[in-house]
């Protein structure tokens, strides 16, 4: 019997290493031979951990299984797929699951994330392999027909980018892979690292073919230890594969990639500051332009891409540009790994084309809040993220609808308030955030930051409120107008949709809050 159990840190902080100890001891105890696989998260963290067996029906799932479940479980008849009150059926058919359009995280969950037999049987190196077989000018144009945009936020498209590294004249070019994955509410970057290693490692060699780089970082924040791990384990086996290294897989094609962990600033995701800090200085932004396409690591053309971007290149390469641009709406092509977090009852990772509506995303598949209240508000995008009104929820996950209603998608993490939510202290809370993370180059951003918590906090005590409104729609506009990155300069989208939408929290308050 072969018994999956995640490895994923999901399922680790909820004792999946203790589930799978006691399921060993529990098989041998019963003389039952089953082979345990470590396998990545199918991102239904609610149902962590998430125990699935095999057997002729398919994967049978069970969870969320505590340390304290397996003996009941196992007498149930766990090894033989029986059912339980923690049954959840066969995972695939699982609505949650069988309604997304799985390409970048195809394999998430599926695999053991570090077993390069399974890779390769679940179509890994289709990508490329294809791609060795194609010019890399012709590699580049299929990125850019996909239609691909940068996954980390901004979405620039992927293509021009590399067109742009691939056409300046260098001695050496770089692929950097951007996973300090700061935003609150996203965890897709982690997960797919620990779930699916070679992907990312596979987008990053296509992409270096593509624009002629010989060498790769992964730039990944210190929170994600076990990533740090996962990914240095498959880059040993991925040397020993010849998937990297010096003649890859035969071709001739010269790459080879390191892991670089940060020290936990929200700001070394900005691409700048995340070079300084790949060369081993302090993460201070630098003036754009240049921007880091020609002017990037060590001053050579660099290609920074986000996990996801850089992921979802093996599928597009595999099932050509043309399939990949047929889902989505307008510039918005192709599949976004949505992540629903904050009070939500089913949250986790929801891959999908872009146009799902979010109303639709909280509510079929997330289940609404997880207390059982009215959603008040919604932050899509991170900590810079728009606070969207619950009657304002029927827009369509794609990024110029979101420009369009002052908000933005960003890294497609959504977290849910109910309303208990005091959207004053959340205003509040992005300029605090603003000015602990600030990296202090600029004045708007570094001062503006510390002034706009003050601001507010006046504004909720009922000091001359109406003209410390004023003073704080004045900041938002030169924060905006005036910082060097988007740190700053979008520090007031939070803080003027909060006041947009939720004007009646920044009146004043007894001496103990709401
Ligand atoms: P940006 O719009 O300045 O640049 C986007 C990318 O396109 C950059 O890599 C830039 O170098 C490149 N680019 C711009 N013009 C180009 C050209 N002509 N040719 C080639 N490349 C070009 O945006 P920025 O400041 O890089 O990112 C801001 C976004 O980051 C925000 O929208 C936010 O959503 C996101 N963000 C994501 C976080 C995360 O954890 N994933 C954390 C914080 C912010
Ligand atoms: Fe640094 Fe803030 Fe200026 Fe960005 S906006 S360069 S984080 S001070």
């Amino acid at each position: 019997t072969t018994i999956y159990v995640p490895r994923d840190s999901a399922a680790l902080s909820l004792g999946a290493d203790q589930v799978a100890t006691n399921l060993k001891r529990a098989a041998m105890a019963a003389g039952r031979p089953v082979r345990i696989v470590r396998n990545g998260s199918h991102g239904m963290l609610w149902l962590e951990p998430l125990v699935e067996v095999v057997t002729d029906r398919g994967r049978v799932g069970y969870g969320p299984v505590g340390p304290d479940d397996v003996d009941g479980l196992v007498t149930a008849g766990l090894f033989d797929g029986a059912d339980h009150e923690l049954c959840q059926g066969v995972v695939a058919d699982l609505p949650w699951l069988r309604d997304q359009t799985r390409l970048c995280f195809a394999r998430v969950g599926v695999t053991d994330p570090l077993s390069p037999e399974d890779y390769l049987a679940h179509g890994g190196l289709a990508g490329l392999r294809r791609a060795l077989e194609t010019p890399p000018a012709d590699v580049i144009a299929e990125v850019t027909d996909s239609g691909l945009r940068g996954r980390g936020g901004a979405g620039f498209p992927a293509g021009i980018k590399w067109r742009t590294v691939a056409g300046t004249p260098a001695a050496q070019r770089f692929i950097c892979c951007n996973a300090d994955e700061g935003d609150s509410g996203t965890f897709a970057d982690r997960m797919l690292m620990e779930g699916d290693p070679f992907t990312l490692i596979e987008g990053m060699t296509i992409a270096a073919y593509a624009v002629g780089a010989t060498e790769g970082y992964l730039y990944v924040r210190s929170e994600y230890p076990d990533a740090v791990r996962t990914l240095r384990a498959a880059i040993a086996v991925a040397r020993e594969q010849g998937w990297l290294g010096d003649d890859i897989l035969g071709s001739g094609l010269r790459f080879d990639l390191f892991v670089r962990v940060g020290a936990g600033a929200y700001i070394c995701g900005e691409e700048t500051a995340m070079l300084e800090s790949l060369e081993g200085k302090r993460g201070m932004v630098r003036a754009k332009p240049p921007i880091p396409a020609i002017t990037g690591l060590f001053g050579m053309p660099t290609v920074v891409n986000n996990v996801l971007t850089l992921a979802s290149v093996p599928a597009i390469l595999a099932g050509g540009a043309a399939a990949y641009q047929a889902l989505g709406v307008d510039r918005s092509r192709g599949t976004q790994v949505f992540q629903l977090a904050g009070n939500i009852a089913r949250g986790g990772v929801f891959e999908t084309a872009f146009g799902m509506t979010l109303h639709n995303l909280i509510n079929t598949y997330g289940g609404g809040t997880r207390t059982g209240r009215p959603i008040r508000a919604v932050q899509v995008g991170g900590p810079l993220g728009a606070y969207l009104p619950a009657d304002g929820l029927d827009l369509p996950m794609e990024y110029e609808a979101f420009a369009a209603a002052g908000a933005m998608l960003g890294h497609g993490g959504i977290v849910v308030f109910d309303d208990t939510v005091d959207m004053a202290s959340m205003a509040r809370f992005a300029m605090e955030f603003c000015a602990e993370e600030s990296c202090g180059k600029c004045t708007p951003c570094r001062v503006g930051a510390v002034r706009g918590v003050e601001v507010i906090d006046k504004i909720v005590a009922g000091q001359d409120t109406d003209d410390n409104l004023a003073l704080l729609g004045d900041l938002c506009e030169l924060m905006t107008e005036g910082s060097l990155c988007a740190m700053g300069g979008l520090t007031p989208m939070p803080v003027r949709s909060a006041l947009l939408h939720f004007a009646d929290d920044f009146t004043p308050r007894g001496p103990n809050g709401r």
